[in-house]
């Protein structure tokens, strides 16, 4: 079978018991402070497991893009050296809701592999929960009781908590589980080795295939185990690995998954694969990170600075440096893998194909700007071992090697390698010091740290109203301190709120709480998994009271003209400019909104002017919302609503249309597009490569832009005393202080040249030298140094020392011929220094020039009596 006939029995299979497929959700994560990418393919289900959501399938199967490169699920560092660990992989899942247990969840596993996917029986190897104690935690003698049933007691291997209790993170859902190995070793192999002795013993052939979770507790963040309300069926499968199983082969990459990619590989850098294998794996880290990068541009995250683009920035550079270092490649390679990688992948991930091209622009950008950096890295190392040996130092600085990891990406394998050719030696501890100084940075700052719920009254769904009111009466459920970037704050949930939690791009609603006796601000409304959560400044004396919870309407008001300008505008971007401007980003907040977008050119103004007219012509005819709530995704769909990157597969969703312009939306709107009055584009620019921003203005801030605008003319229009056109006024003024400018000039120079002749006049001989030693009257401080020079070039066996007061301070510069320099040993430097303590002032130069500044201008005299002095 081929990769794609592979997870299509795997659909198929779990059709025919029941499951509802759904298609993969977005490797980005949004919406989930304690995760950036999907990790699992039970990551979308999280609040189906903690009971938090409304089970519509009991059953579903689907493939999920998962990335492994973060947190508590990081398999980055092996992806390469072996042949089995992936960053981005496809998990085959079928997950049970409180509906099949461990059973059906078994017997349907051992069915698919062993009756449909015909692997050979005696290469299967499961693990069963051995307990433990320190947890608490039984065997799982249920799961080893339904195993014996089609496996040998031989192949049934106990398993420890590493390896048999399944957590999503820190928190979260988690349960025993019972993994399926295969053993795909040659037939000696097996025979001298019984492969139950290498079941999780790191053999690259013998490996997992398949995980079965039974979710029972929910890990809380006092590390406590607490029961599910029902129970759950996890389960994952690699596909890359299944591939490798059922084709026969004994690597990963050597299956269809990956050979077009290797193939593409060898064609473009002239090795082949096998030969070398610092080559073959190279190779396969770029074949591996390509497709984790390639799948994360096209869910939406751009490589970045920060949080999830900076991994994905990572990455992308990871396998860059591999490909200038051992394939040779100076030059963008990793984006002409694009194509090959959405011809193979396209047809199960559409989304590839119809971002082919921007996906390619910013890898290619990303490359471009990489390969500067790490030519200049290696510089940078080159320097460094060059002034450790002057110094006889052999051991490399760790946190340096920390630095060239990080900021030019080199791994330290890397450089470790060039330190041995120079005999260094690399401080290890210095570079892991500063790895896990790095790690504390990135983790608290994605981080927020939250008190378990206090609950006040039972329950924890909120009931979201504020898309019909601005304020609704509102109770307490629960409340808990957290901690938001080293700030403790105070957080609740309602039983009913009007607050917008931020979420799609548009801001959170504050506001307030309001009983009888207190007045409660809420500050920030943010989403967790489906909660609601209020930041508010103090907990109430009574949580038990009755609140009137209200949203600030005037910043509500202003934040919904904004969304819906947005809604106007991507549609007007896509009249002018054409369809394929998608929404790469968007933030709306009370004051502007930003759009970022996939386009491949600067706006011109014609365009941009286009663009606005649309949005304005559609605000005057004062179109009517019209709001679709719980609506199948593919129904929205074909209403023509433009899919936004990150939609996971939904039972149902919200679609909001004014006119023409149809779009997947969860936030809040105009009631009709006239109550956006006008929208103005105040600035178009590019923020990476393909993609634009605009960022524009509505209603009162447009408004106030606009009498701004009218102010500030105003006030030109009087400074030009009452001159109707105000354009040429403008530049003749310009031009009148051009040809100042240019008479000013001459000025200056007749008045230097008048300097030097008198100058010239005061020189005195002594010894031989050419002495001159005055102070100038000048407001320019660079007149001294001009004169200096032109002095030099005029006299020979000159000593010149000049100071003036210039804007209240002093100057001196100090000049002396070159054969002076040589034969009578004067420094202008050390000169310069002992008369600009006169001054209050430091300075210092070369032999023959140098310049100093000083606070005192009132002691020029005094320094240049000293210049004098220091030459008999
Ligand atoms: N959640 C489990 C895993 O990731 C099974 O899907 O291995």
């Amino acid at each position: 079978m081929n990769a794609n006939q592979i997870r299509q029995t795997f659909k198929d299979f779990f059709e025919s018991k029941q499951h509802k497929i759904v298609d993969s959700a977005s490797m980005v994560v949004k919406n989930d402070p304690t995760l950036m990418f999907t990790n699992a393919g039970m990551n979308p289900f999280k609040e189906l497991f903690l009971g938090q959501a409304e089970i519509k399938y009991p059953r579903i199967a689907n493939s999920q893009k998962c990335l492994r490169v973060s947190g508590k699920h990081n398999d980055l560092e092996e992806v390469g050296y072996d042949t089995y660990h992936h960053t981005m992989f496809e998990m085959l899942g079928n997950w049970s809701f409180g509906d099949y247990f461990k059973k059906e969840a078994i017997d349907w596993a051992w069915e698919l592999l062993t009756d449909v996917y015909k692997l050979e029986k005696d290469r299967l190897y499961v693990t069963v929960f051995e307990g433990d104690a320190s947890e608490n935690l039984p065997k799982d003698a249920e799961a080893m009781g339904f195993w014996r049933k089609h496996v040998a007691e031989d192949r049934i291997l106990m398993g420890n908590k590493k390896d048999n209790f399944w957590e999503m993170g820190a928190t979260g859902p988690c349960g025993p589980c019972s993994e399926i190995h295969i053993d795909l070793r040659s037939a000696e192999e097996r025979k001298a080795i019984p492969g139950a002795e290498l079941v999780n013993k790191s053999h690259h052939l013998v490996i997992e295939i398949w995980n079965l979770v039974f979710m029972q507790f929910n890990r809380r963040d006092d590390g406590s185990l607490v029961p599910l309300p029902a129970q759950h069926v996890d389960t994952g499968m690699g596909f890359e690995r299944l591939c490798m199983a059922m084709q026969g082969k004994k690597s990963n990459y050597d299956t269809d998954v990956f050979k077009p990619i290797i193939r593409k590989i060898e064609e473009f850098c002239g090795k082949p694969y096998g030969n070398d294998e610092k080559v073959d794996i190279a190779m396969r880290v770029i074949a591996d990170h390509l497709r984790a990068v390639s799948f994360a541009i096209a869910d939406g995250q751009l490589p970045s600075n920060n949080k999830a683009g900076y991994v994905i920035r990572r990455i992308l550079r990871r396998a860059i440096r591999y490909a200038y270092t051992f394939l040779e490649q100076q030059q963008p390679f990793v984006c002409q893998l694009v194509p090959t990688l959405a011809k193979e992948m396209g047809a199960a991930f559409p989304e590839l194909v119809k971002q082919q091209e921007i996906i390619e622009k910013v890898i290619r950008e990303e490359e471009n700007t990489f390969l500067r950096t790490l030519a200049a890295g290696i510089r940078m190392l080159e320097n460094h071992i060059q002034k450790y040996s002057q110094e006889k130092i052999t051991c490399f600085d760790g946190k340096l090697a920390f630095e060239l990891y990080d900021t030019y990406g080199f791994p330290l394998d890397l450089t470790e390698l060039i330190l041995r050719e120079h005999n260094f030696t690399l401080d290890h501890k210095g570079f892991e010091v500063s790895m896990e100084e790095q790690k504390n940075r990135s983790r608290n700052a994605s981080m927020i740290e939250t008190n378990n719920w206090v609950e006040v009254r039972p329950g924890t769904t909120t009931v979201f109203v504020g898309y019909e009111k601005d304020t609704c009466e509102a109770k307490i459920m629960a409340y808990r301190k957290a901690k938001i970037k080293g700030r403790d704050v105070m957080q609740v949930i309602l039983d009913e709120t009007p607050f917008y939690a931020e979420s799609g791009g548009q801001a959170a609603d504050s506001g307030t709480l309001e009983s009888d006796s207190e007045v409660i601000k809420v500050t920030d409304t943010q989403k967790e998994n489906n909660l609601i959560i209020h930041t508010i400044d103090r907990l109430p004396n009574d949580v038990s009271a009755t609140f009137h919870a209200r949203v600030s309407v005037e910043n509500r008001r202003n934040t919904e003209s904004n969304h819906s300008a947005t809604h106007l505008l991507h549609f007007a971007l896509r009249r002018v400019l054409g369809e394929h401007v998608e929404q790469k980003g968007s933030l709306v907040t009370h004051e502007r909104l930003r759009f970022d977008f996939a386009h491949f050119q600067k706006m011109t103004q014609d365009e941009l002017m286009k663009a606005e007219n649309i949005v304005n012509e559609l605000i005057r005819q004062n179109i009517t919302l019209n709001e679709h709530r719980d609506i199948p995704v593919e129904e929205a769909k074909s209403m023509g609503a433009m899919a936004l990157f990150g939609e996971k597969y939904g039972d149902t969703v919200r679609v909001i249309q004014f006119g023409d312009s149809v779009e997947f939306c969860g936030g809040t709107h105009a009631q009709s597009t006239g109550q956006i009055g006008l929208c103005l584009i105040v600035s178009e620019s590019a923020i990476a490569a393909g993609i634009r921003r605009i960022e524009a203005i509505t209603g009162q801030a447009a408004l106030e832009f606009v009498r701004g605008k009218f102010a500030q003319l105003a006030d030109v229009q009087s400074l030009l005393k009452g001159q109707a056109d105000l354009t040429k006024g403008i530049e003749a003024l310009i031009e009148t202080n051009h040809n100042l400018q240019k008479k000013l000039e001459e000025v200056e120079r007749e008045k230097a040249k008048n300097m030097k002749t008198n100058l010239l006049s005061k020189i005195s001989k002594r010894n031989n030298i050419n002495i001159l030693a005055e102070v100038i009257e000048t407001d320019s401080a660079n007149l001294i140094k001009d004169l200096c020079y032109q002095l030099k070039n005029e006299v020979p066996d000159l000593y010149c020392v000049l100071g003036a007061a210039v804007d209240g301070k002093a100057m001196l510069g100090v000049m002396v011929s070159d054969n002076l320099v040589k034969e009578k040993g004067l420094h202008a430097g050390n000169i310069i220094r002992e008369l600009a303590k006169e001054v209050d002032g430091g300075g210092g130069g070369q032999p023959f020039f140098a310049t100093a500044g000083g606070k005192n201008p009132a002691n020029l005299d005094k320094a240049i009596k000293k210049a004098l002095e220091m030459l008999s």
